[in-house]
């Protein structure tokens, strides 16, 4: 098993290069299935769960070149309608699957997905919505089989409450109905409208991208396209959680300006200087970080769930006490156990999170129990006293692209061990 090895103390200085965004690569690479033909994606990030969805296409008869951040799949031949069980449970977009086969070739067998464990995951809604498009579901002994004749229907589709995988597979199973298909209460995060745009540039005619309805008027077939994906607006919450807690200041260029700012009041009511410009953020953070009054998850375009563990570490060592409310997962609070373990003063009841802001954390060892909490680790192992050790690389590699030779790049001390 790999550990990270952090030293912590160390302000971090310097630049640091974004990546593309691992939630819109992955149903991305997901939608270029439907294409008949070549599709180029640009600024793709590497990652495991990247490496997992190329997994599953090469499964199904794509071919895929990778060259670098671009990745060009050709789904001309690509006809398998069954993703295996052991790609199934790599990770949660493995679902998204559904929707582009039925697609593709109006059939698709999958089992239940796997993922980060933020509490119950259901599917229920994802297929609720693919069954509302004349799809025939059955469900045997964890197989989900579906098919529909000839192509998926058009209709309405209601979500009882916002759910960006079901959205994106009501979208991808939708492209190519016959008629027109309506999502209310759909998502709006960014990488939605970066899924809507790729698959208007193939040929479809998705409208109303980033509001809570969106429509979808079938079409006959998608071509190839090139497309460059969108910025990681969580990879860079995060490296800048990590520059705040150690005093630092820090650039981070090709950034997306407009869909960093649901978390820049945190930082700024933290006590950092946060400048934009064209497509980079300058940050600067003070000695000592005051407390966030309140950290409320919502969907797009309130404060993103995603960001809520490493801001936490954040309000860790803040002047004061910070409260956060987690209102998307009913169990995202996995990492205070590990921030206890830090010396992080923190009380949790249901979906609110108490922190006491302490003058100081120290080195401890820890094991990271999804991708998010890992990266709250750490942060707080870059401010802790002393060197820690954070296993369980295998949840973080499958989020942010070599972050230790980028933390060390920024003045970090860490290193890979394998154990
Ligand atoms: C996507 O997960 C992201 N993953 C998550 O990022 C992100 O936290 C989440 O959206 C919310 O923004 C990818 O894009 C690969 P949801 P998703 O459907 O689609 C419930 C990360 O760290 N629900 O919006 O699975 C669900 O349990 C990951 O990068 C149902 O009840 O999230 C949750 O409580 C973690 N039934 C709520 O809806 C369903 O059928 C929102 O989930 C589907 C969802």
């Amino acid at each position: 098993m790999a550990v990270l090895q952090v030293e912590g103390g160390r302000k971090l200085f310097g630049e640091m290069r974004i990546h593309g965004a691992k939630n819109s690569a992955l149903p991305l690479l997901t939608a270029a299935l439907i294409c008949d033909g070549e599709t180029i994606l640009e600024n793709c990030p590497n990652l495991s769960d990247v490496d997992y969805t190329i997994d599953i296409l090469k499964t199904l008869g794509c071919t895929i070149e990778r060259e670098g951040s671009t990745l060009v799949i050709n789904s001309s031949n690509a006809y398998g309608s069954t993703v295996p069980e052991k790609y199934m449970q790599k990770m949660r977009s493995s679902v998204l699957f559904i929707g582009a086969m039925l697609s593709k070739c109006g059939s698709a067998r999958v089992t239940y997905p796997g993922g980060c464990e933020l509490g119950p995951r259901p599917i229920d809604l994802h297929l609720k919505s693919i069954g509302t498009l004349g799809v025939d579901i059955n469900e045997r002994h964890g197989k989900i089989d579906c098919r529909c004749v000839g192509r998926p229907q058009g209709a309405v589709i209601t979500l009882p409450f916002v759910s960006v995988g079901s959205t994106e597979n009501a979208i991808l199973c939708s492209v190519k109905a016959h008629g027109t298909t309506k999502i209310l209460n759909a998502a709006a995060e960014p990488e939605i409208i970066d899924l809507c745009e790729f698959l208007n540039k193939c040929g479809a005619d998705v409208r109303g991208a980033g509001t809570g309805t969106i429509t979808i008027n079938g079409v006959n077939r998608l071509h190839g396209c090139t497309h460059r994906i969108i910025p990681d607006r969580i990879e860079a919450a995060t490296y800048m959680s990590a520059c705040a807690v150690t005093g630092g200041r820090m650039r981070l260029t090709h950034i997306c300006t407009e869909n960093i700012q649901p978390v820049l009041y945190a930082f700024r009511e933290s006590g950092c200087t946060v400048d934009l410009d064209e497509n980079s953020l300058f940050i600067s953070a003070p000695k000592r970080l005051s407390r966030i009054k309140l950290v409320k998850t919502q969907p797009y375009p309130g404060f993103p769930t995603d960001a809520q563990a490493p801001l936490m570490s954040m309000a860790a060592v803040a002047n004061g006490t910070s409260i956060f409310i987690e209102t998307i997962f009913s169990d995202r609070f996995k990492h205070i156990e590990g921030l206890t373990r830090f010396g992080a003063n923190i009380k949790s009841e249901q979906s609110v999170a108490v922190v006491e802001g302490v003058e100081e954390l120290y080195g401890t060892k820890v094991y990271a129990p999804d991708l998010r909490a890992g990266a709250s680790y750490i942060v707080s192992a870059l401010s802790a006293n002393g060197i820690s050790e954070i296993d369980g690389m295998v949840h973080i590699n499958r989020g942010y692209e070599n972050i230790s030779e980028n933390l060390n790049a920024l003045g970090a001390n860490t290193q890979i061990k394998e154990e």
